[in-house]
């Protein structure tokens, strides 16, 4: 066993894919979850893949005095990934002030505990939203961070702020902030995947769902933005990908392989697919039609971004493996299982 790795938010999407990769290396998971946007069955579903069921405790990471038994009863934890989050940007817009709270005083308490216990490393799940509309694409870590556009977004510049300002306060524990592009797919053997909660906020699981008839149509808004085809752009990675990465990231902190004490990394594919491409990379890897409609742009929305993402690549020694059509067949399968 290589150690005890806290990982909250673990029975979400990202988060159950990552304790998957991290038993798989060896590390013994303790996954805190609240299970404000999951469902406990996925822990069954992690412990179908790797064999091992991880501990799990049903924990508000907001709540300090309940978090603070969590390490009284594991003790020697020696890295922490922290997921959990709220993250849907349009509800943020409604309710900051939720957002505000369950974003960054989970981190706070989290922050404030790990020297007690003498937790080595944190590995933090911010976005690329923190770029904004980038000047320079592919956009790399150095690009300047632009004013947030809703308060979810804003709470991962905050959450960044946090990390940064402890240490350069003192703090003993390392960090790498993770800056994640847009992440899809499922776990190749569909035991887990992502579990939206109620209407989708993300395309793909609302393409998978008009595809199966749950949904009448999906809607691409704005056909009329500077990019070849006029839809937006992003850059799609694989959630498997994105879970490997992590493991990576928690080793080169444990394992004292860089001297910096707090490091950035895009992690992405490096390649830009509009949503038109993408919903007919998924019609093409299924064979599945996605009856779809041209709608107005949507507030908020960012026209083109896709990663540099040289630094994971050579520093970290990670790079996105799976293809988009693998990808998009993974969450298409998770869908099938679902219905
Ligand atoms: N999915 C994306 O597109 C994306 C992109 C960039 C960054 N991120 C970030 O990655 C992280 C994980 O995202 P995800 O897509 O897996 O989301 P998710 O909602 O599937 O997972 C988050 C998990 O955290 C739990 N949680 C929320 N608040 C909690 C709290 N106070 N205490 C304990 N558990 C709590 C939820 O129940 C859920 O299981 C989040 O921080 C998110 O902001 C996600």
């Amino acid at each position: 066993m290589k150690g005890r790795i806290l990982v909250t938010g673990g029975a979400g999407y990202i988060g159950s894919h990552t304790t998957v990769e991290l038993q798989n290396a060896g590390y013994e998971v303790i996954i805190v979850d609240n299970l404000s946007n999951s469902k406990v069955e996925i822990i069954d579903g992690i412990e179908k893949i790797t064999g091992i069921r991880p501990a799990f405790e049903q924990v508000d990471c907001v709540n300090k005095a309940v978090l603070t038994t969590v390490f009284k009863k594991y003790p020697d934890i020696k890295g922490i990934i922290h997921f959990a989050a709220s993250k849907a940007v349009g509800e943020s817009v409604h309710k900051p002030l939720l957002y505000y709270r369950n974003n960054l005083v989970s981190l706070l308490n989290l922050l404030e505990l790990m020297p007690e216990y003498d937790v080595k490393g944190i590995v933090f799940s911010s976005s690329c939203t923190v770029y904004g509309q980038p000047e320079r694409l592919p956009v790399d870590e150095t690009a300047p961070i632009q004013p947030a556009l809703s308060p979810y977004g804003n709470t991962k510049q905050i959450n960044e702020e946090f990390i940064r300002d402890a240490i350069h306060a003192g703090a003993s524990y390392k960090s790498i902030i993770l800056r994640y592009f847009n992440p899809i797919g499922a776990h190749p053997s569909a035991e887990i995947g992502e579990l939206p909660n109620g209407v989708p906020q993300n395309l793909v699981p609302f393409l998978t769902q008009t595809a199966i008839g749950i949904r009448k149509e999906l809607s691409v808004f704005g056909n009329d933005y500077n990019t070849p085809d006029g839809s937006c752009i992003r850059d799609y990675i694989n959630v498997v990908d994105l879970a490997k990465a992590h493991v990576v990231a928690i080793e080169r902190m444990l394992e004292n392989r860089s001297d910096e004490q707090l490091e950035y990394f895009n992690l992405g594919t490096g390649k830009g697919l509009s949503v038109l491409q993408l919903i007919n990379s998924f019609e093409q890897a299924t064979g599945v039609k996605v009856p779809h409609k041209i709608v107005g742009r949507r507030e908020g929305d960012i026209e083109k971004i896709w990663a540099n993402p040289r630094r994971a690549n050579e520093v970290l020694g990670w790079t996105a493996k799976e293809t988009i059509e693998d990808t998009l067949r993974s969450a298409w399968n998770w869908q099938l299982k679902l219905k």
